[in-house]
């Protein structure tokens, strides 16, 4: 009898296992599955998920949390039969913060030395010299100032760059400085460099359009490395013609993997990088969660505890 059950879902079943034979260790008391290998519903616990099937989660009628591998809880709340009253915890932690900085940071970086160009030079055998202002003139803006943001933005900060962040509350961490809601159009026409940071939810899907994009000065640059439902791709195809986005880096896209024969595959003006900007790993992310969820089991406070519909 597998007793008390975490159940494990994840589209690649390659990975899957990988990730099983870390919990199992760690979550002892539990028997850790393949959702496809729960024959007692009731006996489900925990889910631990990556975009779980439609209708998954609520065939669990003990569910006491479910589980996120990875900071999003979007591909969650994609679920339109979710059962709400059930929280989320996401999973961050050491690793997935120090990988997004090391992107964030790696990316702008490229676009502020105008790597791009270069590269695009020595392609044509050119010797493009030219010289690039210093960070303390680059101007860089973070949307969203989580636990990812707050870190790429000292980050940053520590190379010198001018650093500003935008959240709902305006809160930000010591040295950067920070707008608020009403405060968007103001960032962003400060910004030389726009880093989205930002979770994916109905406030915030289309953000970068051709409004904000707009707002931007002229020939700024854009790292996506948060969700793509947050970007307009046709607006920002419009805006790498006229010139009003000199370079868009883009880890993320609305479809995943991005199509054969997208626009964005072959733009001059388009980085893609295939959704590795932080993708957490089954030795540190299965550490990150086993300990949640004991935490949780032990009624101790879980930092990254959300619940769908009710912001996060
Ligand atoms: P987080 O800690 O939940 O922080 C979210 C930030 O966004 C907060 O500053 C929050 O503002 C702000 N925010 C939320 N809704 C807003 C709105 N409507 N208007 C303005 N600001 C808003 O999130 P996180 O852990 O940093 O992760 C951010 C996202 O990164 C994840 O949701 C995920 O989609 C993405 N991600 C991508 C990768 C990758 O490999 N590409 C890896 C990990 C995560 P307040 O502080 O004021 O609430
Ligand atoms: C990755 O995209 C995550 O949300 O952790």
């Amino acid at each position: 009898m597998p007793g008390r059950i975490v159940a494990v879902s994840m589209p690649r079943p390659d990975r899957m296992e990988a990730w099983i034979a870390e919990f199992r260790p760690l979550l002892p008391g539990f028997t850790v599955l393949p959702a496809s290998e729960v024959r007692d519903a009731g006996a489900v616990e925990y889910a631990i998920v990556w975009k779980p099937p439609a209708g998954l989660l609520k065939g669990y009628p003990n569910l006491k949390a479910t589980v996120s591998v990875g900071a999003g809880i979007d591909h969650v709340a994609a679920d339109a039969e979710y059962p709400r009253g059930v929280p989320v915890i996401k999973t961050i932690g050491p690793d997935m913060t120090l990988r997004m900085q090391e992107y964030v940071c790696l990316h702008v970086l490229r676009l502020h030395r105008d790597q791009p160009r270069l590269e695009a030079a020595q392609r044509r055998g050119a010797w493009d010299q030219h010289s690039t202002p210093t960070a303390r003139d680059r101007r860089v803006g973070i949307l969203g100032m989580g636990h990812l943001g707050q870190a790429a933005a000292l980050a940053l900060a520590g190379f010198g760059f001018d650093v500003a962040g935008w959240s709902r509350s305006g809160r930000g961490p010591e040295g950067i400085a920070m707008f608020g809601a009403e405060g968007l159009e103001a960032f962003l026409a400060r910004t030389d460099i726009l880093v989205c940071l930002l979770p994916l939810t109905a406030e915030t899907e289309g953000i970068l359009d051709a409004r904000t994009l707009g707002m931007l000065p002229k020939g700024a640059c854009l790292v996506n490395a948060a969700r793509g439902g947050h970007l307009v791709e046709e607006d920002l195809l419009a805006a790498l013609a006229s010139g009003q986005v000199s370079h868009a880096t883009l880890d993320v896209f609305a479809v995943e993997p991005l199509p054969a024969g997208h626009p964005f595959w072959s733009h001059p003006q388009v980085t893609v990088t295939p959704h590795v900007a932080s993708l957490i790993d089954p030795k540190s992310g299965g550490r990150v969660i086993a300990g949640n969820i004991l935490d949780f089991e032990a009624g101790e406070e879980v930092r990254d505890l959300t619940w769908i519909g009710r912001g996060y």
